[in-house]
């Protein structure tokens, strides 16, 4: 678990529910400005083909939105930094405009099967794309479809996991795929056993 974290989502108000809850609360002081991603952290980042991305609007008003590429597409671009490249879409422009007020962003990252997630809290601007164009090559990755109109730049402030209680482990349709292919495999041959002793 990362200091900084918890030091940055402990607030007043947290602290203080704790207090009234349990009669103590977690303090955290003194932790780092900022807590690089590890060799874990990246390694789960890169592997990950969908992530939430919370934003704030100037009203104070949370907003959460899916996003989902190839494997990977969540670009880590140094133990500092990840950037992910944004389509034309809905023309909504909701979390590019939200980081324009305010910078601050959390993003959940999961995983499924193995039952892991992994949070992030940063600070991001947005990039266009006719801006940088060697940006732009870094977070084009294989399989992207659709037009780059923009950059996410993420300075990461702090990740944190969490415990993987409560994760239904679910499958892609790929990895399903994956693991029924000895069963189709073995269902062939037997029914061409079958049809040879007809
Ligand atoms: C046809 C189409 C395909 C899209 N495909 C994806 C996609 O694969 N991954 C993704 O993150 N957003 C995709 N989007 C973009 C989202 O709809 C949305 O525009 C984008 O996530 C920005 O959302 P926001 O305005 O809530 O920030 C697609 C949009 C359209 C219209």
């Amino acid at each position: 678990m990362a200091g900084r974290y918890l030091e940055t989502m402990f607030t007043a108000d947290v602290l203080a529910a704790q207090r009234k809850a349990y009669g103590a609360a977690q303090e955290v002081h003194g932790t780092p400005e900022r807590d690089p991603l590890g060799a874990a952290e990246q390694e789960f980042i890169a592997t990950r083909d969908s992530f939430f991305l919370a934003t704030v609007n100037r009203d104070g008003w949370p907003y959460v939105q899916h996003r989902g590429g190839p494997a990977g597409f969540l670009r880590v671009l140094d133990e500092r930094t990840v950037a992910f490249a944004d389509l034309r879409g809905n023309r909504q422009l909701l979390s590019t405009g939200n980081v324009a007020a305010n910078d601050r962003v959390a993003l959940f990252l999961i995983d499924y099967p193995a039952r892991q997630r992994l949070k992030l809290l940063g600070h991001a601007r947005v990039v266009d794309a006719d801006a940088d164009r060697e940006l732009v090559a870094r977070v084009a990755v294989d399989g992207l479809r659709g037009k780059i109109e923009r950059v996410f730049v993420i300075d990461v402030v702090s990740h944190d996991w969490n415990c993987p209680s409560g994760i239904t482990p679910r499958y892609t349709a790929a990895e399903v795929d994956e693991a029924v292919a000895p069963l189709r495999a073995r269902l062939a041959e037997l029914e061409a056993q079958l049809a040879a002793k007809r």
